[in-house]
């Protein structure tokens, strides 16, 4: 059965481009869509930023080819899983999410056995913060494939 996954961050330029490149190639050999997009809107039609570009890379993850986006109301419709980054992302888009669609929105590192802890931002941070966020959605990519299995 195919389904559609939508990762979600804050500016959709390094956490959820990363989750989306990761659990695209780890979902490639399973009928899924995968998309990402910000809450909010600083962002729109760029490219991922360079340090987690350059991070993805090295761990052979092309995120060059993604734009920036934020989301929107028919995106609760149009998707099955729509994945937060943390806290702060889950409480945005439940604030805008139609009450009948709210079990599609859930924590992203639910799905690495991990409900409570969030994928932090690095935009602010080391390089380190990028390795980070890259471990975390290897982990919850390869929980999320395993259910979608
Ligand atoms: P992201 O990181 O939510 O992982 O894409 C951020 C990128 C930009 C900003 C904040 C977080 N910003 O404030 O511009």
């Amino acid at each position: 059965m195919s389904k559609k996954v939508l990762m979600v961050c804050l500016g959709n330029i390094c956490r959820s481009p990363t989750a989306h490149g990761v659990f695209e190639k780890k979902s490639q050999h399973l009928n899924v869509t995968v998309d990402s997009c910000g809450t909010a809107a600083y962002h729109i039609g760029k490219a991922p930023d360079e340090r987690s570009q350059l991070a993805a890379k090295k761990r052979g993850y092309d995120l060059s080819k993604l734009k920036a986006r934020q989301v929107e109301q028919n995106d609760f419709e149009d998707f099955d899983l729509v994945l937060a980054m943390d806290k702060q992302n889950y409480q945005n888009l439940l604030a805008i999410c139609p009450e009948h669609l709210m079990y599609k929105v859930k924590m992203f590192l639910s799905f690495a056995d991990r409900p409570n802890d969030e994928v932090p931002d690095p935009y602010y941070g080391a390089e380190d913060g990028f390795n980070h966020v890259l471990d975390l959605c290897e982990e919850a990519s390869a929980g999320l494939v395993e259910a979608l299995s």
